[in-house]
């Protein structure tokens, strides 16, 4: 069950492969500020495509201006980071040589082996979506790797070279990120960087929706839109897990069947039919007691068809708007609905911190080897994308098309 797509992950998009990628990398380190100059002309020689992002603009840090970088640079405290400078498509995007982060007090720097993508990484990209206060204005919510160094204050839990994967307000696709301790979880064993990098966001949040919003219960009925997405993939798999039964809608049959094999107990291709009758059917008339909508305005009058009586509707996206005309109050109160909203980025650290721990202690153990565990859990992977290739990731998630998560690349370490 579960695990990655395609056995061995798709690496398809890998033009510019991990080699060069890797050799560009060591490049802009052992000649800080020479990444403009001697990226293009690599890829020239090698006869490849060159992507945006190494085609980018001179490289300027974000704070300190020339100076500032050019000391940074002589002191070798540069990394290189997702950046864009004006908010608009996935061409914006490219690689720049940024300051490389020190950990603050309770802090722990991490080495970004790889990292992942998510739907506010694509709005924050477009202006629609500001980083919350204190957090980085690099993209990135999640990523795994390697412990670099502790800052003040660390409570010893964590030491350099221990496998990590985070919870980000932001910063994960660089080559460096902060992060408080607390927001640290051990990558489960056997699991490789990028398989680690798809859960934190995902996993968190499917968990935080079912069980503290949701409150689902053994027997209970779960209906999950989007039902392949990262979340979707997660939450099939977490209400196995807490013996409760999912349904899903997804945007085509490949997806459907996905998620049927992932624990679906029944699917619904939302595009050719009417996913709360199908419900209804299933439900013999009692409707579910959860739903987990991403959609929101184009779903909502469907949801409360097909919720049941004293359900939960736990609202998390508007990928289908947030607009609603109609008597949406007065069919909740027929049902005795509740309607509960969330967004994990912008919650206090306290609140994240508590999430990581209850995470880490109730599911993570879940997540070894198969056998070992009453329930085997498994990042879904689509598609590893070079971190180069950002524009590229981006551009997949928009189309829709992906399974799981889109993973991002950190080059090998030299
Ligand atoms: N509130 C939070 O704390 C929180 C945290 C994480 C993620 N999220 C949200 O959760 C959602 C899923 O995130 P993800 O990273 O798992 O996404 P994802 O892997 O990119 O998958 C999203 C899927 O949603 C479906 N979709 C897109 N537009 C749709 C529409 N108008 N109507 C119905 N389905 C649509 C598409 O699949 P189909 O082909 O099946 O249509 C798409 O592949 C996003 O909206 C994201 O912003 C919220």
């Amino acid at each position: 069950m579960g695990g990655s797509r395609a056995q061995g992950h798709s690496h398809a998009p890998r033009e510019c492969g991990l080699e060069l990628a890797s050799f560009f990398f060591k490049e802009g380190r052992q000649g800080r500020g020479r990444v403009q100059l001697c990226g293009p002309r690599l890829l020239g020689v090698a006869g490849l495509q060159c992507s945006s992002s190494l085609s980018a603009p001179p490289p300027v840090l974000q704070a300190g201006g020339f100076i500032g970088w050019f000391l940074a640079s002589r002191k070798g405290e540069t990394m290189l980071a997702v950046h864009f400078d004006q908010p608009g498509g996935p061409e914006n995007l490219y690689l720049k040589t940024v300051a490389k982060p020190s950990p603050g007090e309770g802090e722990i720097l991490v080495k970004v082996h790889a990292s992942a993508l998510n739907r506010a990484d694509l709005l924050q990209r477009k202006g629609l979506y500001p980083p919350p206060e204190g957090a980085s204005e690099i993209l990135g919510l999640e990523a795994s790797g390697l412990v670099a160094e502790a800052g003040p204050g660390c409570r010893g839990r964590w030491k350099r070279g221990d496998r990590v994967m985070a919870l980000l307000a932001g910063g994960g696709q660089a080559e460096y990120v902060p992060v408080p301790e607390g927001l640290l979880m051990p990558v489960p064993g056997g699991l490789s960087f990028p398989e680690a990098a798809a859960i934190p966001e995902a996993w968190i949040t499917a968990f935080q929706l079912l069980h503290l919003l949701g409150g689902v219960k053994v027997g209970e009925t779960v209906l999950i839109h989007a039902g392949s997405s990262g979340v979707g993939t997660a939450a099939v798999q977490l209400s196995r897990l807490a013996g409760a039964i999912p349904l899903v809608t997804c945007g085509s049959l490949e997806k459907v069947q996905f998620a049927k094999k992932l624990g679906a107990a029944a699917g619904f291709n939302y595009k050719e039919e009417d996913f709360a009758r199908g419900v209804l059917n299933f439900t013999k008339g009692a409707g579910v007691n959860v739903i987990l909508d991403c959609v929101g305005g184009s779903y909502w009058e469907k949801n409360l068809s097909c919720l049941a009586t004293d359900g939960r509707w736990i609202l998390y996206g508007l990928l289908g708007g947030g607009e609603v005309q109609g008597q949406l109050l007065s069919k909740l109160l027929h049902k005795r609905g509740s309607l509960i909203t969330s967004v994990l980025r912008p919650r206090d650290k306290k609140y994240k911190e508590e999430l990581v721990r209850a995470f880490t202690e109730r599911i993570l153990p879940h997540f070894s080897p198969p056998g070992e565990s009453p329930r085997h859990l498994a990042p879904v992977i689509d598609r590893v994308f070079p971190l180069d290739k950002i524009g590229e990731a981006h551009r997949h998630m928009e189309g829709n098309g992906n399974i799981g998560k889109i993973v991002l690349e950190m080059p090998l370490p030299p």
